[in-house]
């Protein structure tokens, strides 16, 4: 099994800043996973660990161990693990503003192995298929994308890549909640159809529980609590007891 997992990871910002604290996750393969805690609870942080990229914010693991398949990440740069498959969504939606949809989908395509360039046309047909706007608006620049399209390019970005997991970090913030359900359906679905992995870090409980099949909360860089979608909990429970009872935070639900 390509496994993603998470074993005792402890990681430090600096010298000093304790982020995670033993945290211990699996990633099934062809599963779609949560990651659920408050501002600051450590989900970020959990993603850029998998990823490598917390090597570029003075990040480091300090115990512990990341695997895909098997193997050991941990001394494996960025660029490598996104060889393996290993492709993350950061907070953010980076996207190249000034370039075409289109183009940003090639460029994200390099970081696979090189490719045709039927092969090209033939993912990007893909991600058009499952976001139909980007295809409408393959000619149009990226900046002037509405948000909700631009979290879409960032997660097309990802697929391009023909990635075996993708981490996906906070989809869902600061989109109307109709756009942050649409997005979700088609992680759901691109899941669904591809049995591709995917781990999503999410604030609003509601959407993650109907989603992802297995859940974790985070807190203080703890794991406090997990489970299945049936068995973990309800999204009042959750909310109030992890997440601060904002209910801002599941009233779209
Ligand atoms: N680059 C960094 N340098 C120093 N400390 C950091 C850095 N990134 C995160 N931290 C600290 O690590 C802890 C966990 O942060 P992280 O970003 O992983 O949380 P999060 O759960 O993703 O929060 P949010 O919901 O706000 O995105 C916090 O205390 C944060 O201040
Ligand atoms: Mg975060």
């Amino acid at each position: 099994m390509t496994d993603l997992t998470v074993e005792n990871l402890s990681v430090v910002y600096g010298q000093a800043i304790a982020a995670l604290d033993d945290v211990t996750m699996t990633v099934s393969e062809g599963r779609m996973t949560a990651l659920m805690g408050a501002n600051g609870a450590g989900k970020s942080t959990v993603l850029k660990a998998i990823s490598g990229v917390l090597e570029f914010e003075r990040g480091r693991i300090s115990t512990g161990r990341v695997t895909f398949g098997g193997q050991q990440l941990n001394d494996i740069p960025v660029h490598r693990r996104s060889r393996m498959g290993v492709a993350h969504v950061r907070e953010g939606r980076h996207i190249l503003s000034n370039m075409t949809v289109e183009e940003n989908l090639d460029v994200a395509g390099f970081a696979a192995p090189p490719r045709s360039k039927a092969e090209t046309a033939r993912i990007a047909d893909r991600i058009y298929g499952y976001f139909p706007v980007l295809g409408e608006r393959r000619r149009g620049t990226a900046g002037y994308l509405s948000g909700g399209e631009q979290q879409m390019l960032a997660i097309g970005r990802a697929i391009a890549a023909e990635p075996r997991v993708m981490l996906v970090d906070e989809a869902s913030l600061g989109l109307a909640p109709m756009i942050a359900e649409q997005i979700f359906e088609i992680l759901g679905r691109i899941n669904a159809d591809t049995g591709l992995t995917i781990l999503i870090v999410e604030q609003n409980v509601g959407l993650a529980l109907r989603y992802a099949e297995y859940v974790y909360v985070l807190e203080n860089g703890r794991v406090a609590l997990e489970g299945t979608r049936d068995t973990i909990g309800t999204r009042e429970e959750i909310s109030a007891r992890y997440l601060g009872g904002d209910t801002t935070l599941t009233e779209m639900a």
